[in-house]
């Protein structure tokens, strides 16, 4: 049986960052066992200490566990490669966004940056995660609408994205292709995505 985080790790850093950054990754060997909502609870309470603009918190969380009706439900808006990989996971979750904030006077105004702030709450979600050992692992690869029309999502929400977390699962039980890919992948060099001063012609 191998655990995924037992994988060995061969990102290199190019600076001093701590150890997390490079530790965290998105396995698909997920369990639910052993795994419990108080678990997921710590998982959500680093999202809620996210930065966002005007600390407005536009995230919103659903979330079902393994094993009830509605977790089948959740299972169903996905997309057949992630159904692959899921189906043992400890929890499903959507997370959506609000679209609009009540501002001064109490009016709805738009909140132009819904989907970035959401965006930043998963990534304190899944650091989180793996800080306790836990695997989670974001998905875009669903159906929104369905998800929208079958949670009744109301119109002023946005759905981001959904996530599977759970334990650790075992590598040799995912299908054979993804036992492949079952490790750390790599990044661009540093050089690729900063530039000092204006963006510079050529610079893709
Ligand atoms: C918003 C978002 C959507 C993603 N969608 C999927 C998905 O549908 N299926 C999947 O297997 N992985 C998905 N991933 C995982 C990415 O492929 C993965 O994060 C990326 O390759 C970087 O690898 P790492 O997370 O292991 O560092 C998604 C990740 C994010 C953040």
């Amino acid at each position: 049986m191998t655990l995924p985080y037992e994988v060995k790790n061969e990102r290199r850093k190019e600076n001093e960052v701590d150890k997390i950054f490079i530790d965290r990754w998105s396995p698909r060997a997920i369990s639910n066992k052993d795994f419990t909502e108080k678990d997921l609870m710590t998982l959500f309470e680093a999202a809620r200490w996210t930065a966002s603009s005007s600390n407005i918190q536009p995230w919103r969380f659903l979330y079902a566990m393994h094993g009830t009706k509605d977790f089948d439900k959740y299972f169903d808006f996905l997309m057949e490669f992630n159904q692959m990989w899921t189906k043992n996971a400890g929890a499903l979750i959507v997370l959506i966004s609000k679209n609009n904030t009540a501002n001064k006077e109490g009016k709805e105004v738009p909140d132009p940056m819904h989907s970035f702030s959401a965006g930043s709450a998963l990534t304190s979600f899944l650091l989180q995660a793996r800080i306790k050992n836990l695997v989670a692992h974001g998905m875009g690869g669903f159906d929104k609408d369905k998800a929208k029309k079958e949670l009744n999502i109301p119109n002023d929400y946005t759905v981001e994205a959904m996530i599977a977390v759970g334990t650790q699962g075992n590598i040799e039980d995912l299908p054979e292709r993804m036992q492949k890919s079952e490790k750390p992948n790599q990044r661009k060099p540093l050089k690729e995505i900063i530039m000092k001063g204006s963006f510079k012609k050529g610079w893709r």
